[in-house]
C-alpha cells in the first residue's frame, strides 16, 4: 500500500507527524507532498527538524495569494503528483486550502481520500476553514474523526457511519510525545523567565486579524491584562495586520508583554506547559490546552472544538475588550474556578489516534473497500424508514439481518453514533435500505 500524505502549514505538520512516524514503524510506501502555503522558516523547516521528518518529495512552492489563486495552483501541481505516483490513498487533515485541494483533486482522480481530523463544524460558513472542512468531507472516502460529536456531525449530513472511525486527535499523540522530548531540550528561544505567571497568547484567525477593529479589541485587552506576563509568539499575517495598524508598537512598548517571532514545537510545548493560562484563536491550541491541563480561553464566538467548552477546560469570550479582560480576571481571582478548569477532561483521546488511523486504513485497503469504481447495477428503490427496537441486539447484527444500513440511534432524546457493538433495545433507529 503506498500512501500520499498531503500538508501545507504548520498544524498540518505537527498533526501528520505521528502519522508519518507510524506508516514508517510498519515499513509502508509513503510519499511526502507540501504544498507550500508556509514556507518561512519558523512556519515549516523548523517543523521537519523538531519532529525529525523527512523532507517533502515534493513541494509545490504556491507561496501566498487569493483562495482561488492558492487553491488553483496547488490543485494543478498536486493532480501533476497525484498522476504520476499513483497512490492508494490520500491522506489529508484538518481544514486549510491544502486539505480542500488535496481531497478534491484526489477525489475525482478516484484515489480515496482519507481525512484526518474530519467531522469538525463551527457552523459558521464565513469562515474559510468550516468550508474547506465540508468540501474535503463530500470528497473522503475515511473519516478518522477525533470524538463522537463529529462523528455525529457527518452522520447528520448523510456520510455512512461504516465510513467513519472514531479515532481522537493526532493532536494529543503529537503533543504528549513531544513535550517529553522538548523537557530535555534548553530553552533557546525564551530570553525571560518561565517561573512567573505566564499566558500563552496566539492569534491568526482571519476574521479577528484581518478586522481591525477586532484586532484593537484584543491587543487593548492584553495591554490590560497586566498580572500575568504575556507571551505572545505571532503569526507573520499577524504581525503583518499589526504594522499597519500601528498596534505592534504600542504592545511593544508594555513591559508585561513578550513579543516574539512564531517558535518550533518544541520550545512552544515548554512555552504551554509552563503557562498558567491560554489565550488564542487558534484551533489546534484550543486541543492541547485541554491536554495539557491549562485554562483557555478562546477569542471567537464559536468553535468546531464545542467538546472543550462542555468538558470546562475552555470559554469563548469573544473578542470584546471588557468581555475579555472581565472573563480573565474571573479565573484569575478565583481559584476554584481556575481548578475546575484545569480539571476538564481531555475529549480527545489517550495519544494513540495515529496508530488507530493506520490500522483502519490497511482493514480496509486489504479488504478491498477504498476502491471508487461506477456502478454496473440498475439503482433500486431506495427507502429510510425509522424504526423503534424491542429486542437485544447489536447495530451489527441488526445490520446483518436486515440488509440495511442503522444511520442513526436515538436513545431517548439523544442521537448516538451507531457503534457496531451497541445494543439498540428500547432505542429508536433511521435506517436505510436498498429494496429490490
Ligand atoms: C492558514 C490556514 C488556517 C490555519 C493557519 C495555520 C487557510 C485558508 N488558512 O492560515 O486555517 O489555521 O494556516 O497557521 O488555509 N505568511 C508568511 N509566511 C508564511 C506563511 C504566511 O509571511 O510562511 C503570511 C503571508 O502574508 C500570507 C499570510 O501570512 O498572506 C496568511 O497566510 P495563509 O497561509 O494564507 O493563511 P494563514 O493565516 O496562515
Ligand atoms: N505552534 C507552534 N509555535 C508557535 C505557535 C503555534 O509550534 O509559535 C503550534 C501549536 O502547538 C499547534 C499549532 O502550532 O500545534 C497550531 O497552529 P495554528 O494556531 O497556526 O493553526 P490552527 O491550529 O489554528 O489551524
Amino acid at each position: 500500500m503506498k500512501i500520499a500524505i498531503i500538508i501545507g502549514t504548520r498544524p498540518e505538520i505537527i498533526k501528520m507527524a505521528p502519522v508519518i512516524d507510524e506508516i514508517q514503524k510498519r515499513g509502508l510506501k509513503y510519499l511526502l507532498i507540501h504544498t507550500g502555503q508556509h514556507y518561512d522558516h519558523e512556519m515549516s523547516d523548523q517543523f521537519f527538524l523538531d519532529l525529525e521528518l523527512k523532507k517533502p518529495d515534493y513541494n509545490i512552492n504556491v507561496g501566498s495569494g487569493t483562495h482561488g489563486n492558492q487553491t488553483a495552483t496547488m490543485m494543478k501541481g498536486l493532480e501533476e503528483v497525484l498522476i504520476q505516483e499513483k497512490p492508494d490513498l490520500v491522506m489529508v487533515q484538518g481544514d486549510t486550502n491544502a486539505v480542500l485541494a488535496g481531497a478534491i483533486v484526489a477525489a475525482k482522480l478516484h484515489i480515496p481520500v482519507g481525512h484526518v481530523e474530519a467531522g469538525l463544524r463551527s457552523f459558521d460558513k464565513s469562515m474559510p476553514e468550516e468550508l474547506n472542512r465540508m468540501v474535503a468531507d463530500v470528497c473522503s472516502k475515511l473519516y478518522y474523526v477525533p470524538t463522537e460529536d463529529s462523528a455525529l456531525n457527518l452522520i447528520f449530513e448523510g456520510i455512512s457511519p461504516h465510513q467513519i472511525f472514531i479515532t481522537g486527535n493526532t493532536v494529543v499523540d503529537a503533543c504528549l510525545r513531544n513535550l517529553k522530548i522538548a523537557q530535555k531540550r534548553s530553552l533557546k528561544n525564551f530570553q525571560f523567565s518561565l517561573n512567573k505567571n505566564i499566558m500563552a497568547v496566539t492569534i491568526h484567525r482571519a476574521e479577528n486579524v484581518d478586522n481591525p477593529q477586532r484586532l484593537r479589541n484584543i491587543v487593548e485587552a492584553l495591554i490590560e491584562i497586566d498580572d500575568v506576563t504575556v507571551v505572545f509568539p505571532i503569526h507573520p499575517r499577524t504581525v503583518k495586520n499589526l504594522k499597519n495598524q500601528g498596534l505592534y508598537e504600542k504592545l511593544d512598548k508594555c513591559s508585561h508583554i513578550h513579543l516574539i517571532k512564531p517558535v518550533g514545537y518544541l520550545d512552544f510545548l515548554i512555552l504551554l506547559s509552563n503557562s498558567k493560562f491560554i489565550m488564542t484563536d487558534s484551533g489546534g491550541i484550543q486541543e492541547e490546552a485541554i491536554t495539557l491541563n491549562i485554562p483557555c480561553l478562546t477569542l471567537r464566538y464559536n468553535t468546531e472544538r464545542p467538546e472543550t467548552v462542555v468538558a470546562g477546560g475552555n470559554i469563548l469570550v469573544g473578542t470584546r475588550k471588557d468581555e475579555i479582560v472581565k472573563t480573565f480576571y474571573k479565573i484569575f481571582n478565583d481559584k476554584k474556578i481556575f481548578n475546575q478548569m484545569k480539571k476538564a477532561i481531555n475529549p480527545y483521546g489517550d495519544g494513540r489516534a495515529s496508530e488507530k488511523i493506520l490500522d483502519i486504513s490497511l482493514n480496509m485497503y486489504k479488504s478491498s473497500k477504498l476502491r471508487i469504481e461506477a456502478p454496473e447495477e440498475i439503482m433500486l428503490n431506495f427507502k429510510r424508514n425509522l424504526i423503534k427496537v424491542n429486542d437485544e441486539i447489536t447495530v451489527f447484527e441488526y445490520e446483518k439481518l436486515e440488509n440495511a444500513v442503522v444511520k442513526i440511534v436515538y436513545d431517548w432524546d439523544k442521537p448516538r453514533f451507531p457503534y457496531p457493538d451497541l445494543n439498540l433495545k428500547n432505542k429508536q433507529i433511521v435506517v436505510e435500505k436498498f429494496y429490490k
